[in-house]
């Protein structure tokens, strides 16, 4: 296990389409456990491969002691919406409100290649939207209203 670099914004990588996992292997379980590490290190809610200059459909989720790793995740459901303030760890010293849905429902793949599905509100539905877009190579930046610099 171990830590990873960061991308930051301006990076192409960032601005990428990942790919599709295929092989549910040893390198990918080494990913995720270096994301669990890397998330963690860096007291973030959620980060995406891409983050770490991986070009592969996973990300992982950290709320309220819930923890999530999710392989070739697709958002099946939204409802509602809602209005809140998001960072990134990609973006540093800034952060800003984006619109969300208020619910979502996700099904994705864990590290051995079995399905599985979550219904999430509130925060955590937020944390699943931001980091699949990062599957897309969308940054919450490109969505959010009042973007500022931290420490007012
Ligand atoms: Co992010």
């Amino acid at each position: 296990m171990a830590i990873r670099n960061i991308l930051q914004l301006g990076d192409e990588t960032l601005r990428k389409k990942s790919f599709e996992v295929t092989a549910f292997d040893q390198k990918l379980h080494e990913l995720l456990d270096d994301m669990k590490d890397t998330l963690i290190k860096a007291n973030g809610a959620g980060l995406a491969a891409p983050q770490v200059g991986v070009l592969r459909r996973v990300f992982v989720v950290s709320v309220d002691g819930e923890y999530f790793e999710c392989v070739n995740p697709k958002i099946v459901s939204k409802s509602g919406s809602q209005d809140g303030e998001e960072g990134c760890l990609s973006v540093r010293g800034k952060y800003g409100s984006v619109k969300r849905p208020y619910s979502v429902t996700v099904e994705a793949f864990d590290r051995f290649g079995k399905l599985f599905k979550v219904n999430a509100k509130g925060f955590l539905a937020r944390a699943f939207c931001h980091e699949y877009d990062h599957l897309d190579g969308i940054i919450y930046v490109d969505k959010a209203t009042n973007l500022q610099e931290e420490g007012r």
